[in-house]
C-alpha cells in the first residue's frame, strides 16, 4: 500500500471523506474543518500532518499525526497527538489503517516524541503502542448553591473571532496547567465548533471560561477564581450541566472545584511510550518535588521475553544505565504505560514488597491533555 501525505489541493477532499466515514451508520459528525479549524487548514503545513492512502486515485484512508505541547507546573511536555484515523465505509477491512498507524508510529519514533496520545477504543490502538491512562479527575457540577455565587462581576460574551484575545492570553500566563501554542493557533482553538467563550471583569480582575455547548464540557479557564466561579454561575443558567477534568496538581483553582463538584470521576484515554528515558527527562521537575532521598527505580518495559526500553531514576535523576541498588520494575509496553501514568497506583497495579512502597508517592504521574489541544 502506497502511503503519502496530504497536500494542501487534497484539503476538499480530505474533509469530504473524513466527514463521510465518521458519519458511516447514521452517525451525525462534525465536520473536522469546523470541529478543529486549528488544525485543517489547506495550507501544505496543516495537510501534510495527515497520512493518507489512495484507492484508484481518490483517498481512501486517513491518519494525522499533530504536534501537541502542554505545560505541567515546571514540566514541558511535547506531544504526538494522533487523530482523524478512518477509512471510507467501501474500503474498510483491507488494512488501510493499519498500515497508516504503523507508518504514524514510526513518524513519531523518528521525530523524537517521547509520548503519544489519542482518543478511541483501547482495542483498536493497544497493538500499536496506546493503553487507556492518565490521573485526571472529571468533575460534574448540576447547579451552584447560592453560597457558591460571586457577586458583583460584569459577565459577557466575548467573541475570538474579531476581538482582543490580549487579557485571556494574559491570563493563560499566570497558568500552571495548559496547553501552548501561538497566539493566532490560540485564537482558532476558540473558534472550534460548539466552543462559546466569556469573560467576567470586576475592577481590574479578570478572569475567562471556553465551553463546549454540544458535550457540556468546560473547555478552558483562566483569570481570578472568583470571577471563574461567578461565570460557571452564569454558564449553569444556560446548560444543564457542566462536566471539567481537572489535573492532579493543585493550582489555584482547587478549592473552587472542590466546592462546587457534585460528582467525581476518572479520565483516561490513550496514551504510548516510545522513549521511556524521554518520558522520564521530561518529568524531571516532577520528580525533584516528590522523590523520597536515596531511592533508586529500575524500570524496564518488555515485549516478551525481549527488552523494548529501559531506564533508571536515583534521587529524581532518570539516567539510561540501572541504578545500583534499584528497585527492578519489569512490566509488558502498555502495563508500563499503566505504571507511569495511572490512573492506578503502582501498589493497586504490581504486588510490591513493602520497601518498594515508596512508588506510589511518585507514580502515576500527573498528565493533562487539555481539551482544546486534544485532536
Ligand atoms: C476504524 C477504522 C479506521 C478501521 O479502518 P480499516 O481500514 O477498515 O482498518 P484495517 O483494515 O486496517 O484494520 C482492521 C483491523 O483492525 C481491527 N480493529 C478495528 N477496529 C477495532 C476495534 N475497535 N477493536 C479491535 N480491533 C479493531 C480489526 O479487527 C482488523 O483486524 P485484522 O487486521 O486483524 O483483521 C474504520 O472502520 C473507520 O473509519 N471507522 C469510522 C471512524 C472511526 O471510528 N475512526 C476511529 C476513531 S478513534
Amino acid at each position: 500500500m502506497k502511503i503519502e501525505k496530504a497536500r494542501k489541493q487534497d484539503f476538499a477532499e480530505l474533509m469530504d471523506l473524513m466527514h463521510r466515514a465518521f458519519s458511516a451508520g447514521g452517525v451525525d459528525h462534525d465536520r473536522f474543518e469546523e470541529l478543529y479549524p486549528d488544525l485543517y487548514q489547506p495550507t501544505s503545513e496543516s495537510m501534510g500532518c495527515n497520512y493518507i492512502i489512495r484507492t484508484e486515485g481518490k483517498i481512501a484512508s486517513v491518519a494525522g499525526v499533530f504536534p501537541l505541547a502542554v505545560r505541567i507546573g515546571d514540566t514541558r511536555l511535547s506531544i504526538a497527538g494522533v487523530g482523524g484515523v478512518c477509512t471510507d465505509p467501501r474500503h474498510r477491512g483491507k488494512g488501510g489503517m493499519t498500515a497508516l498507524m504503523n507508518r504514524v508510529v514510526e513518524h513519531i519514533r523518528g521525530d523524537g516524541y517521547a509520548l503519544g496520545w489519542l482518543t478511541g477504543e483501547r482495542d483498536r490502538y493497544a497493538r500499536f503502542g496506546w493503553e487507556k491512562a492518565g490521573s485526571e479527575t472529571v468533575v460534574q457540577f448540576l447547579k451552584l448553591r447560592p453560597q457558591d455565587r460571586a457577586l458583583h462581576w460584569k459577565v459577557a460574551d466575548l467573541h475570538p473571532a474579531r476581538e482582543s484575545l490580549d487579557a485571556v492570553l494574559a491570563a493563560r500566563d499566570a497558568l500552571e496547567v495548559k496547553g501552548l501554542c501561538d497566539d493566532e493557533t490560540f485564537r482558532l482553538k476558540l473558534q472550534r465548533k460548539h466552543m462559546q467563550v466569556w469573560q467576567a471583569s470586576l475592577g481590574s480582575a479578570f478572569a475567562y471560561v471556553v465551553v463546549n455547548r454540544k458535550f457540556q464540557w468546560l473547555a478552558e479557564w483562566g483569570g481570578d477564581p472568583e470571577g471563574v466561579r461567578a461565570l460557571l454561575n452564569h454558564v449553569m443558567t444556560q446548560v444543564p450541566l457542566l462536566n471539567i477534568a481537572i489535573p492532579r496538581r493543585r493550582d489555584r483553582y482547587a478549592s473552587l472545584w472542590q466546592s462546587v463538584a457534585q460528582q467525581y470521576g476518572k479520565a483516561v484515554e490513550n496514551l504510548a511510550v516510545f522513549d521511556l528515558l524521554g518520558v522520564l527527562k521530561a518529568y524531571k521537575p516532577h520528580f525533584a518535588e516528590a522523590w523520597p532521598r536515596s531511592q533508586a527505580v529500575h524500570l524496564v518495559a518488555t515485549d516478551g521475553e525481549k527488552t523494548l526500553m529501559s531506564a533508571g531514576i536515583t534521587d529524581g535523576k532518570p539516567q539510561a544505565r540501572a541504578p545500583r541498588g534499584a528497585f527492578t520494575v519489569r512490566l509488558p509496553q502498555l502495563r508500563m504505560v499503566s505504571f507511569l501514568f495511572g490512573p492506578h497506583s503502582p501498589s493497586f497495579l504490581l504486588d510490591l514488597p513493602p520497601e518498594a512502597r515508596w512508588l506510589d508517592q511518585v507514580f502515576p504521574l500527573p498528565f493533562t491533555m487539555p481539551s482544546l489541544w486534544r485532536v
